[in-house]
């Protein structure tokens, strides 16, 4: 029986060479925030901020490896050589529930432009819909972080990085809370250069392609659209 208390495992899906690959936080702040996230007592209120807590923890992760380049700043005491971010930095929030991850996302790389992405999942054929672009004519960017809490078929996500990649992104992260194994391995399939950057790795899709144990609609809880009945 495994140890309650050990960390969660790092990459237990990422297949051997993969340049991609699957990072799992193990970090206790994000452990201790997802259970919150989880629960179904938690009120919109309280789940946006989790979700912006958890995101900015989670990129604060995925962004370990962005260049910066060195400067020269003044301190009170004398000049020393510091560092600039030197990639610039697009966000692609993927609407709805990605909305919730821009704010947290910024104030860690407030230099960073933000693109709007529309898709939904058909829920008969669980298929992504895209509805809205807000891309611009070409890449503008070094680094493309798509923002999308739940990692469910990997439809959504697969179909977001092939917008990226015809639009000219060469190099681009993905950023989720809750991530299926589903969803996993149809995006590392698809797009084995693309990490996948998460707080939890869950145990399956139900039959109607929602995550177990997951935390339900990602965006209806957000906004206040749940109705149970
Ligand atoms: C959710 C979620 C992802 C997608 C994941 O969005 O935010 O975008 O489902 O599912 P997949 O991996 O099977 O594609 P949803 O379609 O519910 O739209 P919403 O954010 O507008 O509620
Ligand atoms: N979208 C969600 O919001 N939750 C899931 O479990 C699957 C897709």
């Amino acid at each position: 029986m495994s140890d309650p208390l050990s960390p969660a495992p790092t990459d237990p899906e990422a297949p051997a060479g993969s340049p991609g690959g699957l990072h799992v936080s193990a970090h206790p702040a994000v452990l201790h925030k997802l259970a919150i996230l989880r629960d179904t007592a938690t009120e919109p209120k309280k789940f946006r901020e989790l979700v912006r807590e958890l995101s900015w923890l989670i990129g604060y992760e995925a962004l370990a490896d962005a260049r910066t380049r060195p400067i020269s700043v003044r301190t009170p005491m004398e000049t020393t050589e510091a560092h600039q971010l030197a990639d610039r930095i697009g966000l692609v929030p993927i609407l709805r529930a990605g909305l919730g991850m821009v704010d947290a996302m910024l104030e860690l790389m407030p230099t960073a432009e933000v693109w709007h992405l529309g898709l939904f999942r058909d829920e008969r054929t669980l298929r992504p819909v895209e509805y809205y672009n807000k891309l611009p004519d070409s890449a503008t960017v070094d680094l493309c972080l798509i923002l999308d809490p739940m990692l469910a078929t990997g439809g959504s996500a697969t179909a977001a990085i092939e917008v990226l990649k015809r639009w000219g992104a060469t190099r681009i992260k993905l950023i989720n809370l809750i991530a299926a194994p589903e969803g996993v391995r149809a995006v590392m399939a698809a797009h084995p250069d693309v990490p996948i950057y998460c707080a939890a790795l869950d145990r399956q899709l139900n039959e109607r392609g929602y995550i177990l144990p997951g935390l339900g609609d990602a965006g209806d809880r957000q906004f206040g659209t749940e109705h149970r009945g």
